[in-house]
């Protein structure tokens, strides 16, 4: 067992240049009654001077407790001793506190009480000092926290989200604020989500922090500080010693929870518009891709199929139920899927009976005179389930199944769950029961926003997050709607999304038991990775978003949301022929890959330009030969968290040329896509680690130094580069992921400059939960290559050929490939995945 490496600091002279920088001259608290406990210890904090109740009450009395677990994470939980205070229950976010992570990294925890700002602590690592709040007090106030921790300058800072970026956040000027929105993308704003997780890399390690609460927050980096600014709760503040980049999300998700474990189709490309006509349109979109060469997975359907945009309803007239059963039938019989949308806001409409149902089972959000709150969405009025409620699941769960009844379905999308509402307030609350708003069926027109009511903190927080609106009820359910635990909105809001993917997911679990479910989901919480995947939400079609369409993605795999990407060339405004063939180029890499258009854009599919479809077809290649290898990243993401798409300085911690690259990503360790970002450029300025590479389509040696290099990228041409060091799983694309991954192996063995490469190969049934598997480990030394693992899932493929890449003529020349000295190829074998083999090479 760890012994705790608590202790306290004595205020010393090292300390007497920080003084309070804060604005207010709020006092601070002193630590009394300290107790050692298991793995660590509780001391009372009790309020120093008066009260400066800056944006609320000051709250005198405060409990810390501060455990050193047995791993490599600190806690440090600031609570009223009343507690009083709004914390996220564990029904909802289910933390693990005790972890079985045995990985340490020597973190240490010291505090003390400055002379004039308080306690304050340090969370250290051997001598690094990686969280260090001493000389700023701590504000906690019923309305308002705040804690502050200096930087060291120009830190390296990742992570905080969601909204679209620069990968490492700008140190010297930016405030995240978490407040989930139905915004489309705009810059630096927050969106659909809400992760307070950071990292940080300080001379080649990382480290993190998560801030475990659910409240309207900013988290400010400036100055050289970061600085919480958070409207309620608590400070349930969880340190993760790193020192690499993936032990931290290791850490991160092994506390808040691991991705799911997804069906292997979900790797495969996939199609969706808003703004399809008809089930006649839907059907000819998946038979052009058909005919254009190009695999489609998942056929998706927005919320065009709904009758006047109603949950669980069908247009009787453009997708009548009997021809989108059809759709569904006949693409099962191809290998291919459907996903459909639903969104969390039901009609209010007495005759309708999701609407009936939710109101006789008490399965709504509620106005705080008890009636049901009535905001505004695609139907009109509309009530909003209350995952609060005690009947919110079996109600969710009842409607979700009648609705499966008539179409089993791949998958479901749910979307607008911020929850996004078009009025602000309960809009509907005393109009008229069977009032609907007129076709169709949207808002009334520029609803001007309405005074603020600044006499209700809750509704008007005197300390104003950065949320870009008039009020923060603005666009989603007001703060002050009643949840069934007579919880107000504000404290919860960001929840909302997190409670109905935890909902929608058992349901699909409950439907089928043991099939992996598809879930796709907007509105996300930190956690939410065990429930669904995730995509960036509305974007446009222009280069800057193609562009932060990567730091996006690299942003959910620090979140714990592997499975992610944005809608390939764009969604609202038109795209462009360029633009859509840059896209795909990028797209077909996302983790997840789908193109999505807004209803009013031009066609956008990939096979409405030739050149499109032709660059379409070999992104898509390179990306469908790779599915062994994604699915395996996949599949460990589910064991240890690791993202999928990961960027350079993951994998090259050490490297400062590649602190802030965002241009560039990996999948796993072993591929580098160097994609081109920028309208009418022909070639990629790409950054090339120290390390050996090999280019993906033809195999030359790319020696990397460490700088920058001039790569040709005409119009159809995605830079791919195949890591030294590395045994890369391939196999022959196919019309459908299944097919693709029923066929034989090529084993890629890049070698290493020492001539020496490993890979990892997993293999289950891509389907079911209780799948056997398969581990298979590839080591080679360059003259022989070893596969060996754990070997339990039955295969009959096996790895028919194999390509040894090596910078050099390391075998004497006696069976090289006579066009590439630097390539040896082994054909027409037989090698098993069901046991070891040893072969020699030559
Ligand atoms: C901390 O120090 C120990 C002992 O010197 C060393 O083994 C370990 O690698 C260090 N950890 C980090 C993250 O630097
Ligand atoms: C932040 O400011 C420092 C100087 O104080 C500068 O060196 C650094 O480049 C700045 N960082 C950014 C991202 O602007
Ligand atoms: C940073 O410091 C400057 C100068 O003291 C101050 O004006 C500014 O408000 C500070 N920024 C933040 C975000 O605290
Ligand atoms: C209310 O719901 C019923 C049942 O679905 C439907 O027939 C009716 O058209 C709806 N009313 C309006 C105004 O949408
Ligand atoms: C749950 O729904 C049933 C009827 O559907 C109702 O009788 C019961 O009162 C509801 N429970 C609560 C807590 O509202
Ligand atoms: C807030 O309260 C004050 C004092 O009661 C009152 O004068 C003012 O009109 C109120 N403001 C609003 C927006 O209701
Ligand atoms: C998109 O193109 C269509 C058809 O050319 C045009 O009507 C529409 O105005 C364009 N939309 C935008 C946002 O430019
Ligand atoms: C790309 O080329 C087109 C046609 O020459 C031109 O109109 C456009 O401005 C160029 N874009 C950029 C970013 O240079
Ligand atoms: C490589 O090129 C990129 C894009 O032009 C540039 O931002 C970066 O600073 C360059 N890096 C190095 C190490 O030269
Ligand atoms: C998985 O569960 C199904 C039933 O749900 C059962 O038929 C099958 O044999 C199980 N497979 C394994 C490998 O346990
Ligand atoms: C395979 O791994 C096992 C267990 O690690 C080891 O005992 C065995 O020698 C290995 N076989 C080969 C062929 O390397
Ligand atoms: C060498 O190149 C020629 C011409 O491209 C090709 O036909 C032949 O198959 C290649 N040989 C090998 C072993 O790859």
């Amino acid at each position: 067992m760890r012994v705790l490496a608590v202790s306290l600091l004595a205020f010393g002279a090292a300390y007497a240049q920080y003084s309070s920088s804060s604005s207010h001259p709020c006092p601070g608290y002193t630590t009394s009654n300290v107790l050692t406990i298991r793995n660590g210890f509780t001391a009372d904090l009790t309020l120093s001077g008066s009260p400066c109740n800056v944006y609320g009450n000051d709250i005198n009395d405060l409990v810390l407790t501060v455990t050193v677990e047995e791993n490599n994470k600190v806690n440090v939980l600031i609570e009223d001793a009343a507690m009083k205070q709004y914390q996220i229950p564990q029904s909802v976010v289910s933390l693990n506190r005790n972890s079985s992570l045995h990985s340490f990294a020597d973190l240490s925890f010291k505090y003390t009480d400055h002379p004039t700002a308080g306690f304050g602590f340090q969370v250290i690592r051997n001598d690094t000092i990686l969280f260090d709040t001493i000389g700023h007090p701590i504000v906690f106030e019923d309305q308002y926290l705040e804690l502050t921790s200096n930087l060291p300058k120009d830190a390296n800072i990742y992570g905080i989200g969601e909204g679209p970026d620069t990968f490492r956040r700008d140190v010297n000027d930016t405030i995240k604020t978490l407040w989930n929105r139905d915004a489309a993308n705009p810059y630096k704003q927050n969106t659909y989500g809400s992760h307070t997780v950071y990292m940080e890399n300080r001379a080649g390690k990382f480290h993190g922090a998560y801030l475990h609460n659910s409240h309207g927050m900013d988290i400010v980096l400036a100055n050289e500080t970061i600085q919480y600014r958070v409207l309620g709760g608590v400070l349930d503040m969880h340190f993760f010693g790193g020192p690499s980049a993936y032990d931290v999300i290791n850490s991160y998700t092994d506390l808040v929870g691991r991705p799911l474990p997804i069906p292997a189709a979900t790797l495969g490309f996939q199609n969706c518009r808003y703004g399809y006509k008809s089930i006649d349109e839907v059907d000819q979109v998946i038979a052009n891709y058909s005919a254009a060469n190009i695999p489609l997975e998942y056929m998706w359907i927005d919320i065009d199929y709904m009758d006047r945009t109603r949950d669980f309803t069908f247009d009787p007239v453009n997708f009548p139920l009997p021809r989108i059963q059809q759709t569904l039938a006949n693409l099962h019989s191809k290998k291919q899927k459907m996903v459909m949308m639903v969104d969390p806001a039901i009609q209010r409409n007495s005759t309708y009976g999701p609407y009936v149902r939710g109101v006789e089972s008490n399965a709504f959000v509620k106005n705080a005179d008890g009636s049901v709150y009535v905001g505004q969405v695609w139907p009109g009025y509309t009530a909003f389930p209350d995952w609060f409620a005690t009947n919110a699941t079996s109600y969710w769960h009842n409607e979700l199944s009648m609705f499966y009844e008539q179409v089993p379905l791949d998958g479901l999308w749910i979307d607008m769950n911020e929850a996004a509402s078009f009025c602000t307030g309960s809009c509907g609350s005393g109009v008229a029961e069977d009032v609907v708003p007129k076709f169709p069926w949207t808002v009334t027109p520029a609803v001007p926003p309405r005074i603020p009511n600044v006499n209700n903190t809750y509704l008007v927080p005197k300390y104003s997050i950065h949320n870009p609106q008039t009020e923060i009820s603005e666009k989603s359910i007001e703060t002050i709607a009643v949840h069934a635990n007579g919880v107000i909105e504000y404290h919860v809001h960001n929840l909302y999304g997190h409670m109905m993917a935890k909902n929608t997911r058992a349901f699909l679990n409950d439907l089928r038991p043991n099939v992996r479910p598809f879930l796709l989901g907007r509105s996300t919480f930190a956690g939410s990775g065990s429930y669904v995947s995730h995509w960036n939400g509305d974007n446009n079609s222009d280069w800057d978003e193609l562009y932060f369409s990567i730091s996006s993605m690299l942003d959910f795999g620090i979140f714990g949301i592997p499975l992610v990407g944005s809608d390939i060339c764009g969604f609202f405004s038109n795209t462009t022929e360029q633009l859509c063939n840059r896209w795909i180029e990028v797209g077909a890499f996302y983790p997840f890959s789908r193109v999505h258009n807004g209803i009013d854009s031009i066609p956008q599919e990939l096979y409405r330009w030739d050149s499109v479809a032709e660059s379409a077809r070999r992104a898509l290649g390179v990306r469908y030969a790779l599915l062994p290898y994604y699915y395996t990243k996949a599949s460990y993401s589910t064991i240890n968290g690791s993202p999928i798409a990961r960027p350079l300085i993951f994998e090259f911690p050490a490297d400062t040329n590649v602190l802030d690259n965002d241009s560039q990503f990996m999948i796993g360790e072993a591929i580098m896509i160097s994609p081109v970002l920028f309208e009418n450029d022909t070639s990629v300025e790409a950054y090339i680690p120290n390390s050996l590479w090999y280019d993906w389509y033809d195999h030359s040696v790319v020696v990397g130094a460490g700088k920058n290099a001039t790569l040709d990228a005409p119009l159809n041409h995605v830079n791919v580069h195949i890591r030294g060091g590395n045994v890369v799983p391939t196999q022959t694309p196919q019309m459908s992921v299944e097919d693709t991954l029923a066929g034989d192996y090529t084993l890629i063995v890049a070698l290493d400059s020492n001539f020496a490469a490993t890979g990892t190969l997993y293999l289950d049934d891509g389907v079911t939960y209780n799948s056997t598997h398969s581990i298979i480990k590839f080591y080679s030394d360059g003259k022989t290559l070893v596969a060996n693992g754990t070997y339990s899932h039955p295969v009959t493929n096996v790895v028919e050929k194999i390509i040894v890449l090596a910078n050099g003529d390391y075998t004497g020349n006696k069976y090289v490939n006579p066009n590439n000295t630097n390539e040896l190829i082994l054909d027409n074998l037989s090698l098993c995945l069901t046991e070891s083999w040893n072969i020699n090479l030559f």
